[in-house]
């Protein structure tokens, strides 16, 4: 019995098979071994990822890439906020879409809003995921300037989406000077002299703003050792970043808030913490367009954060390589280990937008990128700390 199967005929049967089977698998899943910034990253589907603007979240082993969907010819929402899935960083699983747009033309989440900067944090009280996103109503450009969350028992989705809105409405900056607390919330100043940037730097948009809440753009999501979850945001018509502190679930806004660079001009805010010390990275504000990244650090979140520049160095420094700043991730179970993640915007085809990934390093102190074509997680391994 034995002898017959194996004869000539079944034997090479079997391996017509398994090089079927593994020559379908090798087709499907591309095995990358190495980042290779700024070109196509396809999918275990053979997809370019679809996840721009985005941010990762690190939980039980697999890491989760939240990002906007965006299709061949607009930037605005009609599919919703894409989740991928990998356990080494380089080969992602397309998981599904985390947070669907709405089919309702009522809901605040309607195709066709604008869905921007998704990022997503675990906590471990509520054992709940919480997202928070830029979002931006539909059919009025970028005028609502709010932030929106969901919620999910899994770190996939489905997310459930709660509210948007402005954040800190009646609440004054902690670093805001009594002084300027009763001026007016107008100017006769003319936008963009000198006048009014001293208008805006002592709290102009932030009077204005008072009541109804403040604006609240790019954005991202800082988890700190203690637990503390903090919301930063570009406010203030984008000249002003605010640092907000989120409830114990992380759910809403506490009203404790402090402005970062006022009239600075910053946008694209990316975070990360090594010894003890905040580092922040952040971009001009050009629109769809690179220009050079700035950065900043801070002993506690609460400031005084202190301006260092570009962090890019070498060729297209001045452009950040022509990307501008999403996330800053810490690689899961190596010390010191972080990766700048940039979007290289493509307007006029959105969904071939590209991805930047680069390490990032301290350098005297302050946070240093530099351009590799590949490169891989041993760079960390290979540097002295
Ligand atoms: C950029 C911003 C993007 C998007 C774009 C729209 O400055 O970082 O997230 O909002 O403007 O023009």
């Amino acid at each position: 019995m034995l002898k017959k199967f194996f004869n000539h005929k079944a034997y090479t049967y079997v391996i017509l098979m398994m090089t079927f089977v593994l020559s379908y698998e090798g087709f499907s899943q591309t095995k990358y071994k190495a980042f290779h910034p700024g070109e196509l990253w396809l999918d275990d589907q053979g997809d370019h990822i679809n996840a721009h603007g985005g941010g990762i979240l690190y939980h039980k082993g697999t890491y989760y890439w939240f990002g906007e969907n965006k299709g061949k010819d607009s930037n605005n929402a009609f599919v919703g906020i894409m989740c991928y899935s990998s356990k080494d960083l380089y080969n992602w699983k397309r998981e599904a879409v985390a947070l669907p747009v709405s089919t309702d033309p009522d809901s605040e989440i309607t195709a066709g809003s604008i869905m921007e900067r998704p990022k997503v944090i675990y906590n471990k009280k509520t054992k709940k995921f919480v997202m928070w996103f830029h979002l931006e109503l539909k059919g009025q450009g970028y005028a609502a300037a709010r932030t929106g969350v969901a919620v999910s028992d899994k770190p996939g989705g489905p997310y459930e989406y709660k509210k948007s809105y402005r954040p800190n409405a009646g609440q004054w900056p902690e670093n805001f000077q009594e002084e300027w607390k009763d001026r007016p919330a107008t100017t006769e100043a003319d936008w963009w002299t000198e006048p009014w940037r001293k208008e805006v730097k002592e709290g102009l948009f932030v009077r204005r703003d008072f009541e109804k809440g403040q604006m609240s753009r790019d954005m991202t999501l800082f988890v700190d050792d203690d637990g503390k979850a903090y919301h930063i945001h570009s406010a203030e018509e984008n000249l002003t970043l605010h640092i907000s502190e989120l409830s114990d679930d992380y759910l809403s806004f506490t009203g404790r808030y402090i402005t970062l660079a006022p009239g600075g001009h910053n946008e694209a805010p990316a975070i990360f913490k090594q010894d003890g010390v905040y580092y922040l990275i952040t971009s001009g504000c050009t629109g769809w367009d690179p220009n050079a990244a700035r950065s900043f650090k801070s002993n506690s979140m609460w400031g005084p954060w202190e301006y260092l520049g570009n962090p890019a160095q070498g060729e297209h420094a001045n452009l950040t390589f022509y990307s501008q700043s999403t996330y800053i991730l810490p690689v899961h179970g190596k010390k010191n280990a972080y990766i700048y993640m940039g979007d290289r915007w493509r307007p006029k085809d959105p969904i071939d937008g590209r991805y930047i990934w680069l390490p990032v390093f301290l350098e005297h102190d302050k946070p240093v990128i530099k351009w590799f074509d590949e490169w891989d997680l041993s760079i960390f391994d290979q540097q002295m700390h």
